[in-house]
């Protein structure tokens, strides 16, 4: 290239967005190979001081007190309880809103569901979708009884006429299906790759803002969340919904990640049907069901998601290990937490688990990462290497120390409430903690203060 050219060129990695001014066959920032792409720089690019000219964008400093607050009403439900419940509430106006998961999990059509609800309700709502035609997209609204609602449907993938349609049509609330899809023709690298998607989502949120707009975005999520991209706009969005579960199970788990307007690590529960996705309103129920009696290595935790008491079951099984390296394989919890903990118990319980192989495995497909399942691990742990049921009414829960001693756990009045309505009538659990307990009718509550009086009750008949 003549170095007198107006336009420079410059390489741009698809997958980060790093610039450099040489190509190169493997991108220095992210390590993917093949990556960088030729772009024109315009002259004019980089110059501009882009802040000053997003209407809308306050000019002047105004004091706090002045700043006219949103009525707290004025979030929309979407009659999805499971749904307004992760969002803190219901939708708030101005919002920028990412659903994240893998393909497949079942976005497009949890989105479709809370739309038609809120159309129904007479709201003007706009669904881009780049992925499937209208006919598609009919055929699934008639699977889910939607077929008959009054949104507004566009195959589109350009955000220039997604921007100029919400512009004319004015909807209240608009749904982008997929953020991968669109393509902002002032960037030039690819639909889907970071550059477009960065460029597209601000796009859209300068669209929230000054119009008030809500907006529902779809995003891909690849196992470890990296090729297609949702991870990297976390920051631009108000909040990011995750939609996760095992596609082996029916059950899917919708979480807050982050939310500007209400509380995170809420969890919303669902279940996939042939009719769409139905709520599940008290999960304990499902994961208790499919539980059978008094068998060794079975331990019930009541364990909390965000605010919400939930009951699942932890399975153990050890058994004698004919390997040099015993295994230690666990489902639904960490590996290294296992190890921790059978280490203290080998310790503190005097139990020979060297040449044993232990598997672990949470049902139902749940993931358990809070400290408060470290007590039901070692219940669970030590139930199946003496052989000995720990009893189908008896919840546990608690956190582990390296010196054997059983701690504290937020929300003990929960968790005890929850077991007690499922009908548990016995529960191990921290002695600390729970100074204000109001302890259920019918409820026997066992505090121990070492992993050794675990043992002990455990060992009674
Ligand atoms: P979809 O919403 O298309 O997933 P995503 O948008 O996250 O890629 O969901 C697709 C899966 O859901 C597909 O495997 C079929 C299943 N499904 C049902 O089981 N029941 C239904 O009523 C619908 C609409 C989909
Ligand atoms: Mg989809």
């Amino acid at each position: 290239m003549a170095s007198g050219n107006k336009d420079k060129e410059i390489y741009v990695c698809e997958s980060c967005g790093h610039t450099t001014v040489k190509w190169l066959g493997r991108c220095p920032e992210c390590g993917s190979w093949d990556s960088l792409m030729a772009r024109k720089l315009r002259k004019s690019e980089g110059k501009q001081c882009a802040l000053a000219e997003i209407p809308g964008s306050p000019q002047e400093p105004v004091p706090l007190p002045s700043i006219c607050v949103e009525d707290k009403n004025a979030r929309l439900q979407t009659g999805i309880g499971e749904l307004d419940r992760v969002l803190g509430g219901g939708i708030v106006p101005g919002s920028l809103m990412l659903l994240g998961g893998e393909p497949g999990i079942g976005k497009s059509t949890l989105l479709l569901q809370a739309l038609s609800r809120l159309s129904e309700r007479g709201l003007e709502i706009l669904y881009v979708s780049g992925e499937e035609s209208p006919s598609q997209i009919k055929l699934r609204a008639d699977r889910l009884h939607a077929g008959h609602c009054s949104m507004l449907v566009m195959c589109e993938s350009s955000m220039e006429k997604v921007t100029g349609t919400v512009i004319e049509k004015r909807p209240h609330i608009l749904a982008v299906d997929s953020i991968q899809t669109l393509f902002d023709s002032g960037t030039s690298s690819l639909p889907g790759s970071i550059s477009q998607i960065r460029s597209v989502t601000s796009a859209l949120m300068q669209l929230a803002k000054t119009m008030t707009l809500p907006i529902f975005i779809v995003g891909h999520v690849t196992k470890d969340g990296t090729i297609a991209g949702p991870r990297a706009l976390e920051h631009l969005v108000d909040t990011v919904l995750y939609f996760e579960g095992d596609r082996t199970h029916s059950f899917r788990i919708l979480r807050t990640v982050k939310n500007r307007f209400g509380p995170t690590h809420e969890i919303g529960v669902f279940e996939m049907s042939d009719s769409g996705l139905l709520e599940v309103k008290n999960p304990s129920n499902i994961f208790m069901q499919q539980r059978q009696h008094e068998t060794p290595g079975s331990v019930i935790v009541p364990c909390m998601e965000g605010s919400r008491p939930i009951l699942v079951e932890i399975q153990a099984l050890v058994n004698q290990s004919y390997l040099a390296m015993p295994r230690r394989t666990t489902a639904g919890v960490d590996t290294n937490r296992l190890a921790l903990l059978t280490a203290v118990a080998e310790r503190h319980l005097e139990l020979t688990l060297y040449d044993r192989d232990i598997f672990v495995n949470v049902a139902g497909g749940f993931k358990l990462s809070e400290p408060a399942a470290d007590l039901p691990l070692i219940a669970a742990v030590l139930s199946s290497f003496v052989e000995r049921p720990v009893g189908s009414d008896t919840a546990v829960f608690g956190e582990v120390g390296l010196t054997g001693e059983i701690r504290p756990v937020s929300h003990t009045q929960h968790r005890l409430t929850e077991a007690a309505r499922l009908g548990l009538k016995r529960c191990i659990m921290p002695v600390a903690g729970g100074d204000k307990l109001s302890v259920p009718k019918g409820m026997k509550v066992i505090k121990a203060a070492t992993i050794h009086q675990l043992q002990e009750v455990l060992d009674q008949p």
